[in-house]
């Protein structure tokens, strides 16, 4: 049954996500209410500047920029401006007025989620953000909702588009990170800052909400490990291809048993995946994420992870939702509880890695390398060399540890980067996946 009493809507923000939502709420605007059980209101959008060009024509006079006014009054803010300041003091004062909150803005909820969330539970209010990763992919409410009995192990996959469809570029179209990285561009699929995509901080961020969610444990972006792509090369990508892997960006997020209690380890890097894994398949800027466990077992959601109209799928799912609760009343679902695990350092993960070191091509310089690495307490699985090629008679070596201690193989490494026989290291990869 349809509430008439209407709610009202502030939209903060009519950017790609913005304008399909604002058009989304005008344009199906009966069967949104017949779903909502209430008339859902635009009742006007906050942007920079009223005059800018957009994706979607917008009625003028519902453009602002006076978002303060606007949050007065409203029952559900959808904040997409994205950023920190000011979308963080919107958001405070749209709880404060009693308003329940969507958000696509994973980088707030990276750094100030605890102070926004607590914000919620004390006034009784929801902030909703299944946008915030993995743009249209349902992948929050079923870590937050239905996953909530089960034991979340491990949550691993890839979380940002743009560096997906770069590194595939390179692997599929064998063409340079450069390449790869202006077609990107042109497309408009890296962010204003292109630093968030390519060195990782946007996967981070993304990382530290969904560790939050899955181990019901406040983790924030200066607790995830992150290393980006910048540093990944199209010899690196070949030489990969040959062992029989692929370079994907992954985010990591792991529940770790130590002698003294459990730890979590949460981290953001290029790692190898096998061809033969399904995040191999993952192409484009599609976005893929395993989810481990206990009694559920392995489970995997796939799909866009970014895009304007894509996006606005999941932030009009959750404004649905909170008009749902804003029609029924009582406080909104909060956060689970904490229990505040500790974050481990990166020191103390376990994988398998692949080193490749350029060296002499000089008889003796294997079995140096093969007893630096054994004396370290690293097993050795595969050694592959290439021969030289250069007049300086210099070759590539590949070796597949078995798993190891991330402390163990990074000592490891130094002490082959000193030895006399290494000229340089290549590349340090982590094997994940297996
Ligand atoms: P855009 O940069 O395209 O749009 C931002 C909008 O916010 C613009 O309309 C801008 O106004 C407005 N805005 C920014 N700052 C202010 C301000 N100080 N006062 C008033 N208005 C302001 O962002 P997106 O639509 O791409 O992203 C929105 C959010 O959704 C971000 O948090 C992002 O991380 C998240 N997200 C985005 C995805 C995507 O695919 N784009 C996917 C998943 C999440 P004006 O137009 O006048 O400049
Ligand atoms: N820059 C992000 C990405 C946008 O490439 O995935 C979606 O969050």
């Amino acid at each position: 049954m349809i509430d008439h009493r209407r709610l009202r809507v502030a939209l903060l923000g009519a950017g790609s996500v913005g304008s399909q939502v604002a058009n989304l709420l005008l344009t199906q605007a009966s069967e949104l209410s017949e779903r909502a059980g209430a008339d859902l209101e635009l009742a006007g959008i906050a942007v920079r500047d009223v005059d800018a060009a957009r994706d979607v024509d917008l009625p003028r006079e519902l453009l602002t920029t006076d978002a303060e006014s606007l949050i007065v009054g409203a029952d559900i803010v959808i904040e997409l401006m994205g950023g920190i300041e000011p979308a963080r003091t919107h958001i405070l004062a749209a709880l404060n007025s009693g308003a329940d909150v969507v958000t696509g803005n994973k980088a707030l909820l990276a750094t100030h989620g605890a102070e926004i969330f607590d914000a919620a539970d004390q006034l009784g209010a929801s902030v909703s953000y299944e946008a915030a990763v993995a743009g249209a992919i349902p992948i929050i409410r079923p870590l937050k909702d239905s996953l909530a009995g089960d034991r979340i192990q491990r949550i691993f996959g890839i979380v940002n588009g743009s560096t997906n469809f770069i590194l595939d570029k390179m692997d599929r179209e064998g063409l340079s990170a450069e390449e790869a990285q202006r077609i990107a561009t042109d497309l408009g699929y890296l962010e204003a800052d292109p630093t968030l995509d390519l060195e990782g901080y946007d996967a981070a961020q993304k990382a530290a909400i969904l560790a939050s969610l899955a181990f019901h444990t406040h983790v924030s972006l200066d607790d995830v490990h992150r290393e980006g792509i910048e540093n990944i090369t199209a010899d690196m990508i070949d030489g990969a291809r040959r062992a029989g892997f692929t370079i994907k960006l992954l985010a990591v997020c792991e529940r770790l048993e130590g002698e003294d209690g459990e730890s979590i380890s949460v981290r953001v890097y290029p790692a190898l995946i096998s061809r033969e894994h399904p995040l191999a398949s993952v192409h484009g800027g599609n976005n893929a994420v395993f989810v481990e466990a206990a009694a559920a077992g392995d489970l995997m959601f796939y799909g866009a992870g970014a895009g304007g109209i894509q996006t606005a799928s999941a932030i009009m799912g959750d404004v649905v939702s909170a008009a749902r609760r804003h029609i029924a009343g009582g406080v909104g679902v909060g956060e689970s509880p904490r229990q505040s695990l500790p974050t481990a350092p990166i020191g103390r993960i376990m994988t398998r890695y692949q080193v490749t070191l350029e060296v002499a091509d000089e008889p003796g310089v294997l079995a140096q390398i093969s007893g630096i690495v054994s004396e370290a307490g690293v097993s050795v699985a595969t050694v592959e060399q290439t021969p030289s090629s250069d007049a300086e008679g210099r070759a590539h070596i590949v070796i597949g540890t078995h798993r190891a201690r991330e402390q163990a193989l990074s000592d490891t490494v130094a002490r082959l980067a000193e030895s006399d026989v290494v000229e340089r290291v290549v590349s340090v990869l982590r094997v994940e996946g297996e």
